[in-house]
């Protein structure tokens, strides 16, 4: 099977989130089963110089007055060929993938993302890049969408597969952008690519995508009721037999505590006294009393109203009562950012607050700390939680989405129950995540139900080796659709 997968976004070289993540390991893990898959990506500013080789391929003219150039490279450290789109000026730019360096939307994203969209369209049919075609185009949330929709358009039968990452994110434009990018008016209603009156990416890649997959299987019947739809729970509810939930799975190589290289000491599940080296490291970098049998709860996450973490400010002074410390890293949201700035403010003691993104410390803090805080009001997988199970630091998560279908609550009495990994709060009230940080804090008080609950955890399978196998059965199901 040949695959082209489709990305906004991948781990070594542009991340803002789990996209990146996945779209680094996936197609690793496909190759391994056989799948000879291509990986098409804009080339951002400072992309090509991370890549070792590149070839240029050919030039291609996407819509009638832009032209861009297709480069080949490997993606860092596979043999996996990767296809890079060179528009300098669309791509070569200061600031993020989606934001200018500042804050706000880049104003042109209809056009950048509508161009990669259709490139990998036009990879998908004879062209005069590369003699290589593939069987189906693998896309990813709405910076991908209408890659289905071009692919009609322009007559292929190659099938598409879109994966949800997260439906919150939906790629709405001004209806006027349909001009530029060639979108025939014809489908411009509520059938097509036509949503509340604007042009909508992910709206194109839910309808016109042969199938349709997202992160979890929790997350997959959410999406089809109208508190996480966010309006496509209709359309969604409507294509139920072509939508599957395939769990993530996280890179073991790259997170793994027994190797890690952003680690001074490295552990296992044989040697977590290892583990407690890290926690005291991490405290002194952090400026927190090292104190080992202190619980170090963390949060490592953007700072939006998604991942619920409004709570902790809200529950803090009875949570750090019992004494225990806290330590955050993330950004997002300012006024969120200021909540947790004015708590450190306030206890500078157990308290310890990083704003900002930063890849070597979010390691350290995976294995540092004990107990991983991850409320979340919706999550589409969420990785953070399996970094967790994997580095025996227990996650305390909200029952949604990929949290749900990744970790095993359960209740301690004398002993831990066997399939149990982690806390799950029993609804998403401030007061429920206390109490679950509280029984999380109980069970930590017990170093033979803790260390008991850590093997557990770290013995859970959380790469990618079933789940890559299932998007297999799902490529089948579209070539036969
Ligand atoms: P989402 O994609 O919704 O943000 P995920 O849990 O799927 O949530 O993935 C988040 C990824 O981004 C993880 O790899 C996490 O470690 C990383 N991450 C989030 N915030 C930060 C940060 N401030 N510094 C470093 N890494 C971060
Ligand atoms: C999105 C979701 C997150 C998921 C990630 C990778 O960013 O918010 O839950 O883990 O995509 O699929």
């Amino acid at each position: 099977m040949r695959l082209l997968f489709v990305t906004s976004e991948i781990f070594p070289l542009i991340k803002t989130g789990g996209l990146a993540d996945v779209s680094g390991a996936l197609p690793i893990a496909l190759a391994e089963y056989g799948v000879d898959v291509r990986i098409l990506l804009p080339a951002y500013r400072g992309v090509i110089a991370k890549c070792g080789q590149v070839k240029a391929l050919g030039r291609m003219q996407p819509f009638h007055d832009v032209f861009c150039e297709i480069l080949e490279t490997r993606l860092p450290g596979t043999e996996i060929p990767l296809l890079l789109i060179d528009h300098p000026a669309l791509f070569d730019r200061e600031g993020g993938p989606y934001h200018q360096p500042q804050s706000g939307d880049w104003q042109d994203n209809a056009l950048r993302f509508g161009l990669l969209s259709k490139v990998a369209a036009m990879l998908a049919i004879p062209n005069r890049c590369q003699q290589w075609l593939p069987d189906m185009v693998h896309c990813n949330d709405w910076q991908t969408g209408l890659t289905p929709y071009f692919l009609q358009q322009i007559g292929s039968h190659v099938k598409s597969i879109l994966s949800i990452h997260n439906l919150a994110f939906q790629g709405n434009f001004h209806a006027d952008w349909r001009y530029q990018l060639g979108l025939s008016e014809q489908d411009f209603h509520p059938q097509g690519y036509e949503f509340y009156g604007q042009l909508s990416f992910m709206k194109a890649g839910l309808q016109y995508a042969t199938k349709l997959s997202t992160v979890s299987p929790t997350y997959a019947k959410e999406i089809q009721t109208a508190e996480f739809g966010f309006g496509f729970e209709g359309l969604l509810q409507s294509r139920q037999s072509d939508l599957i939930g395939i769990l993530n799975g996280i890179d073991t190589h790259t997170w793994n505590p027994a190797s890690d290289p952003f680690l001074e000491s490295h552990y296992a599940a044989d040697s977590l006294d290892n583990k407690t080296k890290v926690k005291r490291a991490l405290q002194q970098e952090l400026g927190l009393p090292d104190s080992p049998h202190t619980p170090l709860l963390g949060v490592v996450s953007r700072l939006t109203y998604q991942k619920g973490l409004d709570m902790l400010p809200e529950i803090a002074d009875q949570l750090l009562a019992t004494g225990a410390q806290l330590a955050v890293l993330g950004n997002g949201e300012v006024a969120l950012e200021q909540q947790f700035l004015q708590l450190k403010q306030r206890y500078p003691q157990q308290v310890a607050v990083t704003i900002g993104y930063h890849e070597p410390l979010s390691h350290r803090m995976m294995a540092g700390v004990d107990i991983f805080v991850m409320p979340s009001r919706f999550e589409p997988c969420g990785l953070n939680q399996m970094y967790g199970l994997r580095y025996g630091t227990i996650p305390v998560v909200a029952n949604t989405g990929g949290l749900a279908d990744s970790v095993t609550g359960g209740r301690i009495t004398n002993t831990v129950p066997s399939d149990m990994t982690g806390f799950v709060m029993a609804d998403k009230q401030p007061q429920t995540l206390l109490v679950t940080l509280g029984a999380a804090m109980a069970a930590y008080a017990n170093n033979g139900h803790w260390q008991t609950l850590q093997k557990q955890a770290m013995a859970d399978d959380v790469s990618w080796h079933h789940s890559a196998k299932q998007y297999l059965l799902l490529y089948q199901a579209a070539l036969a659709a």
